[in-house]
Formats: C-alpha cells, structure tokens, sequence
C-alpha cells in the first residue's frame, strides 16, 4: 500500500507521484527542480511545453511563490482550496523552475480540496505541479485505475484518493494584469464575476491565439533552429559537443533530451540576456522530448504562430 510519506518521499527524489484531486488526477513533481518537470512532460508524451499548475497546500505559502493583490486575495479566500487556479506574477522563482512556468514571469497556482492531495502537500511543504495524469490527447483520468493506466509506468507512488467529484480540470483565471477568465471549470465566470467584476477573455491578447494559449516566454533575439556551426556573435544552445568558440548554453553534454528540456527556458533567457546578434540552437533529434523542444523552438525562431 501506497502510504501519504511515500509520495511525499518520492517527490522529495525527484520522481513523479499521482496527486489525486477532486477535479482529476495529477501528475505530480517537485516544482522547483527542472529534471523532475522535464519527467512530466516524458511521460505524458507532450507535444508542447504549456506552462503547468502549481499545487499548494495553503494560501500562505501561495503568497510566498507568487505576487498577490486584493483580487487574488478575495478569490483565494473564497474558493481555496477548491478548483479554482490564479495566475498571478511570480515573486520567488527558486520556487518553481522556468521550465514549469513554461519561461514565463508568471505563474499558476492552486490549492486542491481533496483531502489526500492536502496531506501530500502538507506533508511535502513545498510546490507540485500537476498537470492531467494522462498521456497527451487522451482524456483525463478520474480514477485511479485509469491514471495507472495512463502514465502508471512513469510514478513511483500512486494513492488511490477514490473517484474524482469534479472530473473536469480547475477553472483557470489570470489576475497578471486585467482579470481574464482563461479556462472554465467548475467555479464560473459568473461566480467570479461577482466578487472582482467583470472579466476578459483570452482573446483580443498578442500573446495568445484563437482557441490556444500560446503562452510561453519569447526571446528578444531572433532564435535560429538547426545550426552546426553559428556566426562571429551569436549565443548557441548545443547539443552534445562543439567547437564554437562564442558563448555557449550547453543544453546536454550527453545529448539527452529529457536533460536539454530541463535547461530550454533558463538558458533562452540566460542567451538573450547576453543581447547577441542570434540565438542560434544546435539540431535535436525529434526522440523523447526533443519533439517538444522543437515544437517550442519554431514558435520561438517565428515559424508557427
Ligand atoms: O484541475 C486541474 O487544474 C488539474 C488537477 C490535476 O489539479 N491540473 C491541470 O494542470 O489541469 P495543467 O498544468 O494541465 O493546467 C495548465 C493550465 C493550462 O490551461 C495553462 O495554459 C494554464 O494552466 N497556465 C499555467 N500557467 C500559466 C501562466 N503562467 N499563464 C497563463 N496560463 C497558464
Ligand atoms: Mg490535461
């Protein structure tokens, strides 16, 4: 039997947990560690890096990872725990690694209400994020059985916190700026609406398109993919050995592609802070999560919108 300090210790290792919660099953990693997070997206075989939900087990430690106003205060105190996540800015970002919040300043967070989840998040003390615990396109598990079937291969503890009584994933509202009802969920707009006013939608947002969030951090810097060998000035993200003698950002000496996905988003940021005349990136093989990292790579080099 799966016991609640097992989890706990599991995530401690960095490996991954199901994080069962009253709106579906999680699959849950330590926030703040990027070789943990990078082991989420493998195992749900994500085409995508999207930014992830960090789950906590009280409002007071949400107020440490992220910035909060009165909005964001009135709506915690009213639905948290409960399927409710904000995404509000970032304030201590050694909390919750870049590759979790997708590169981003900001970051989502929630505390669930299912009893499990909370003692696991009591007892563990720090951020987990947790997306759907199924493989990328399939439905989300709400049972236990289902999320063993999904991804049970990849996590070291697995609870069985029962059927989940939500069975739809948490209402998602961003407070960044103007409040935007970004996903809906159990706790409406309209249950929103009432205690912070009106809110946007995703739409009429450059950072968003049509029916999917394409929220991600963009680089300054134009970002070249496939580059053997970079020009005089330019920042390169390798993969594996080179002999370019600018500043380099290796992303896996070893050509892992789980290890170059833990260090994308920090070492965008770390290149483009360097103002380089390109930010050219070294070819990674489509295995693993290197189909990911090239989804990524050409929303971030400008080939898809
Ligand atoms: O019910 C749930 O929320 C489940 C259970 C397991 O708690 N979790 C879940 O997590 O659905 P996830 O990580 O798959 O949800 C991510 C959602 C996406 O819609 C994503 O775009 C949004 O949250 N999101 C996360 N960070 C964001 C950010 N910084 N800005 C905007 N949207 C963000
Ligand atoms: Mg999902």
């Amino acid at each position: 039997m799966t016991t609640v300090d097992d989890a706990v210790a599991a995530l401690r290792a960095s490996n991954l947990i199901f994080l069962p919660t009253e709106t579906v099953y999680g699959l849950g990693a330590r926030a703040c560690d990027s070789a943990a997070v990078a082991k989420v997206f493998a195992a749900k075989g994500r085409p995508q890096f999207n930014p992830l939900i960090v789950h906590v087990a009280s409002a007071a430690l949400a107020e440490h990872i992220a910035h909060f106003d009165d909005r964001a205060r009135v709506l915690a105190s009213a639905f948290w725990p409960g399927p409710l996540t904000l995404v509000l800015p970032i304030k201590d970002a050694r909390l919750v690694c870049d590759l979790a919040r997708a590169g981003l300043d900001s970051v989502a967070l929630r505390v669930p209400a299912h009893p499990v989840a909370l003692e696991i998040l009591n007892g563990f003390g720090e951020g987990v994020v947790a997306p759907s615990a199924n493989r990328s396109g399939r439905p989300s598990p709400t049972r236990l059985s289902d999320a063993v079937e999904e991804t049970g291969a990849f996590v070291a503890a697995s609870i069985d916190g029962g059927d989940c009584q939500i069975g739809l994933e948490s209402t998602v509202v961003s407070l960044r700026d103007d409040a935007r009802y970004l996903r809906a969920g159990a706790v409406t707009r309209a249950d929103i609406e009432a205690l912070i006013g009106p809110l946007k939608g995703d739409d009429h947002d450059g950072h968003r398109s049509p029916g999917r969030l394409a929220v991600h951090y963009a680089p300054d810097a134009k970002v070249e993919i496939n580059v053997v060998k970079p020009d005089e000035g330019c920042a390169y993200l390798a993969f594996g050995p080179t002999d370019y003698a600018g500043p380099i950002f290796q992303l896996s000496a070893s050509r892992n592609t789980s290890e170059a996905a833990a260090n994308l988003f920090t070492y965008l940021r770390k290149a483009d802070r360097l103002k380089p005349r390109k930010i050219c990136v070294a070819p990674i093989p489509s295995e693993g999560l290197g189909e990911a990292i090239n989804d990524r790579l050409k929303r971030a080099a400008g080939y898809v919108g």
